[in-house]
C-alpha cells in the first residue's frame, strides 16, 4: 500500500477532559467539536481531528489512523491485508461518521497495537483557529501529524515486513541507544513522505507500549515559548530536555502528558528528497535532549502487565 501520511491518532484516557486545556496551552492544538462520546478532538489543522482523546477506564492507544490517497488506493490495500493474513476489519457509516472519514479499517501489527487505514478525511478551509496565539502553525497538512513512537520487545523479522511489505514504508535510519533500564535498544525510524519519520519501533526486552507521538510547529518560538510554560508547571514533567537528535534537524523536548504518554513537541524538522541516502548516526544526540524522567512513561509497560495489549 501507498501510505501518505500518519492522519490521526486516539487514545482513551480517564483524565481526558484534561486536554482540553493542556492541548491549547502547551501546544496551541484548537479543541473541536466534542465526539459523541465526550471525545476531546484537538486540530492541527483545517482537518476536523488529529489527535483524540475519548473517555476510558485506562490510558490505552485507540488506534493509529493512515491516510491514502482515494477510494481505490483504499480498496486496493485493504484486498493487500486481507492478502497478507492481517484480517482488516472495515469500519461501518457510524466508525466513518465517527472518525469523519469516508471509509475506514481497522488491523494490527504483529505486537497487537491497533492501526487504521482511510481515506476522505473531513476538513472545512480557513477553519483552523490556534488555541493560543502561534508564532508559527502547526506541520500538518498533506504531510500528517508527525510520528508516533512503539515500544516492543524485539525488532522482530515479522515486525520488519509489517512496515515496509505491509504499510509500504521506508527505512530512514536507526540507531544503538541504552534504555532507562540500561538495556541497549535499537530504534527503527519509517516514512512515508518528505518527513523523516511517521513511525518508529524501539526493542526494549520486555516492555510494550508507545513511548511517545511528536508534533511540529513551523516556527522554533512556538517550541520556546511550550519550553518556558512548562519550567513554570509542575503538573507537566519535562521527560528530555530542548536538545536535537543527530538524524534530523527538528530541534524539540518531550513533556509527559496527561494519558501517560510522552509528547515531543520540536520545530525545524528537515524535509527529504526522493532520492535521499540513508545514513546511521553515531550517537543518537547532536546536542541536548538529556533525559531527565524517572524512567519510561506509564504508556510503556512490562509485558506481564495484562492491559500492556494495545496501549
Ligand atoms: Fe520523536
Amino acid at each position: 500500500m501507498k501510505i501518505h501520511a500518519l492522519g490521526y491518532l486516539g487514545f482513551e484516557s480517564p483524565r481526558f477532559e484534561e486536554w482540553l486545556t493542556f492541548g491549547p496551552e502547551v501546544f496551541g492544538l484548537q479543541v473541536g467539536e466534542r465526539g459523541a462520546d465526550g471525545a476531546v478532538h484537538l486540530r492541527m489543522d483545517d482537518r476536523h481531528r488529529r489527535l483524540s482523546i475519548h473517555p476510558g477506564e485506562e490510558d490505552r492507544l485507540a488506534y493509529v489512523g493512515w491516510e491514502l490517497a482515494d477510494k481505490a488506493a483504499f480498496t486496493e490495500a485493504v484486498a493487500e491485508l486481507t492478502d497478507q493474513g492481517y484480517t482488516p476489519s472495515l469500519g461501518n457509516p457510524a466508525d466513518c461518521a465517527q472518525r469523519q472519514v469516508q471509509g475506514l479499517a481497522r488491523f494490527e501489527d504483529p505486537f497487537g497495537f491497533p492501526h487504521e487505514i482511510y481515506y476522505g478525511p473531513t476538513f472545512t478551509a480557513g477553519s483552523f483557529l490556534p488555541g493560543k496565539p502561534m508564532a508559527g502553525s502547526f506541520v500538518a497538512g498533506v504531510d500528517g501529524v508527525g510520528h508516533v513512537v512503539f515500544v516492543v520487545p524485539e525488532i522482530t523479522k515479522d515486525l520488519e515486513e509489517f512496515t515496509t511489505g505491509v504499510l509500504g514504508l521506508e527505512l530512514f535510519g536507526g540507531w544503538t541507544a541504552t534504555a532507562p533500564d540500561g538495556s541497549v535498544s535499537g530504534p527503527q525510524f519509517y516514512r512515508c513522505n518528505p518527513r523523516t519519520h511517521c513511525l518508529g519501533y524501539v526493542g526494549v526486552p520486555g516492555m510494550k507500549g508507545v513511548q511517545h507521538i511528536a508534533i511540529e510547529s513551523t516556527h522554533l518560538d512556538d517550541v520556546g515559548r511550550a519550553w518556558d510554560l512548562v519550567q513554570e508547571r509542575e503538573d507537566i514533567p519535562v521527560t528530555v530536555t530542548l536538545g536535537r537528535h543527530m538524524s534530523d534537524t527538528l530541534i524539540s523536548f518531550y513533556m509527559r502528558s496527561p494519558t501517560g504518554f510522552d509528547i515531543e513537541f520540536g520545530a525545524g524538522g528537515e524535509l527529504l528528497p526522493d532520492d535521499c541516502v540513508q545514513t546511521s548516526p553515531s550517537t543518537s544526540e547532536a546536542w541536548g535532549h538529556k533525559f531527565v524522567a524517572d524512567g519510561w512513561a506509564p504508556s510503556v509497560r512490562p509485558l506481564t502487565t495484562p492491559t500492556a495489549r494495545n496501549t
